[in-house]
């Protein structure tokens, strides 16, 4: 271990926790999570960089609240800052400009899920809780921002992991077009369960035939009887998100919009 490094994670929660796996036999550790007892500031600010893992929830009005990110960055002054919280394309650089960072400051989507279902992490696929599995971690800012960051997370996730490097909005945006994606081909499969029913046919017999061909990818192709459409933490809260921000910028995504009224009427099923 490195004792001489340390990282201050913000934020104690799903991804939190998964962050302090991935470094806690690499550098010592300082929390900060207010709701949890870990109250100390100083001890982050005295930390070389740190990993913000705040909520950002979904508002009434679907836009994304950076109320916890705001408040973070107000007060965090570690040499470097990694955003791991989903958040719309463009944050990382507004706030930086209206809380005046001049320390580095850059975005990470993170790629844990709440899958409690086996995942092939070998076809890269990330692994669900464990970091340390991953086959890439992306970094988007200002190069300076991403080298650093790359200089700690190398340190924990070995030579085999890939360490990408972007600017901050389309690593903004990486999240977003997975969740997005994931939302979309959930909407669509369903969809077509409902057309091979129409039809007499076996949606399952269908899907298995359908994914012989190898440019279709098996995951989230299933469809549950029980449980039609999307739901959980992340893929809708990031529908809406995204949906939200870009009509804040001007143009309203069609298809999305349609995936998120569909998915309405299966959840309703
Ligand atoms: N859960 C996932 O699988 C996952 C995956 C990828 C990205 N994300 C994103 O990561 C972010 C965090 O998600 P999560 O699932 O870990 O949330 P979570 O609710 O599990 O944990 C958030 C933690 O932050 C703490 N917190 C709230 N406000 C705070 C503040 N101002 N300062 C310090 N701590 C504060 C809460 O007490 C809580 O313990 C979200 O933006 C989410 O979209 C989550």
């Amino acid at each position: 271990m490195n004792k001489n490094t340390k990282v201050g994670i913000v934020g104690y929660g799903y991804v939190g926790k998964a962050i302090h796996n991935f470094f806690k036999n690499t550098f010592d550790v300082a929390i900060y999570d207010p709701a949890l007892g870990f109250t100390n500031k100083d001890d982050i600010n005295a930390c070389d960089f740190t990993v913000l893992c705040v909520p950002t929830p979904m508002s009434a009005d679907s836009s994304v609240d950076l109320s916890c990110i705001e408040e973070s960055l107000s007060w965090i002054k570690t040499p470097l800052t990694v955003i791991k919280s989903t958040i719309p394309p463009g944050t990382t650089e507004n706030l930086r400009t209206k809380y005046s960072i001049n320390s580095l400051l850059c975005f990470s989507p993170e790629y844990i899920g709440e899958g409690n279902y086996p995942v092939p992490y070998w076809e890269n696929i990330p692994h669900p809780t464990d970091m340390t599995q991953h086959s890439f971690h992306i970094f988007g800012g200002d190069v300076a921002a991403t080298k650093k960051a790359i200089e700690y997370w190398k340190q924990a996730a070995g030579p085999f992991a890939k360490f990408m490097q972007t600017d901050s909005t389309t690593a903004e945006l990486v999240k977003y077009i997975e969740n997005a994606w994931i939302a979309t081909k959930i909407t669509f499969v369903n969809e077509f369960y409902d057309i091979a029913s129409t039809f007499g046919a076996d949606y399952n017999e269908l899907r298995e035939l359908w994914l012989m061909d190898g440019r279709i990818g098996r995951s989230h192709t299933l469809v549950y009887e029980n449980k039609r459409g999307f739901n959980g933490k992340c893929i809708p809260k990031d529908t809406n998100g995204i949906v939200a921000a870009t009509k804040a910028k001007g143009y309203t995504p069609k298809l999305l919009t349609q995936v998120l009224s569909i998915n309405e009427d299966f959840l309703s099923l």
